[in-house]
């Protein structure tokens, strides 16, 4: 069958990750989540005490950013410079600061340009806020994925309390209402809707629900 781009953007939080890994399972598809690149840039500048609001420092330092993605244990795990850092990128202190970061057009530069090369083959399913817009905008699907705070804070909240990092209910839903103002009104690549993406609100809506409502899509764009 014919290999295609699906582009997922969308709020904090909303199950882009979930979809977008079961997605990518059912197809036998690449999953790339881009959120997690950029959480990768931030440990790397927390970590080495780089003050991102200072230009020349950041040009000097990303090419010393090397982030991949591996397999290990059937679960997608990203590695800075050659570490598994999957566990340090969900954490609140990584949180609090990725959306600065993503603000960054040295960054996005850096990052959109390995995402783009990911998807040379077809066959992906990535993840993130500009996927629609920016990094793939000739994406043959594109879903625009939504769902209330409340709900989505509430995933976030079981997610962590799951991992073993419990948290306290109401930083995470303030958490997520300030990366969404952060990233929705950002100047350089700001998430917006693409013109051309579906939009899916997935409040109510059970996960075996949306995939299915997604996979009728693909067989829609993959049959042309
Ligand atoms: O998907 P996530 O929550 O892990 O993303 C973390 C942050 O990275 C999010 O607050 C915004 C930013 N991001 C972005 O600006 N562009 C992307 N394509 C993906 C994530």
């Amino acid at each position: 069958m014919k290999k295609i781009i699906i582009a997922i953007d969308g709020h904090s939080s909303c199950g882009k990750s979930t979809l977008s890994n079961e997605l990518a399972e059912a197809l036998d598809y690449v999953y790339i989540s881009s959120g997690k690149m950029y959480r990768a840039v931030t440990l790397y500048f927390i970590e080495n005490n780089i003050s991102y609001s200072d230009q020349a420092i950041v040009d000097l330092a990303l090419p010393d950013i090397n982030i991949h993605f591996e397999k290990i244990d059937g679960n997608d795990t990203t590695f800075l410079n050659g570490r598994n850092v999957e566990s340090e990128i969900i954490s609140m202190a990584v949180a609090q600061q990725v959306s600065p970061v993503a603000t960054i057009p040295a960054v996005r530069r850096a990052m959109v340009q390995q995402q783009q090369q990911m998807g040379l083959q077809k066959g992906i399913v990535m993840d993130g806020r500009d996927i629609g817009t920016v990094v793939f905008k000739d994406a043959e699907l594109k879903i625009f994925l939504t769902a209330s705070e409340n709900v989505r804070a509430q995933r976030r909240y079981d997610e962590l309390l799951a991992k073993g990092k419990p948290v306290d209910f109401e930083s995470i839903r303030q958490n997520l209402s300030t990366r969404d103002r952060i990233d929705s009104t950002r100047v350089d690549s700001p998430l917006r809707q693409a013109d051309d993406a579906v939009l899916l609100d997935n409040s109510n809506l059970s996960r075996a629900e949306q995939l299915e409502m997604i996979k009728a899509l693909v067989n829609l764009r993959t049959s042309i």
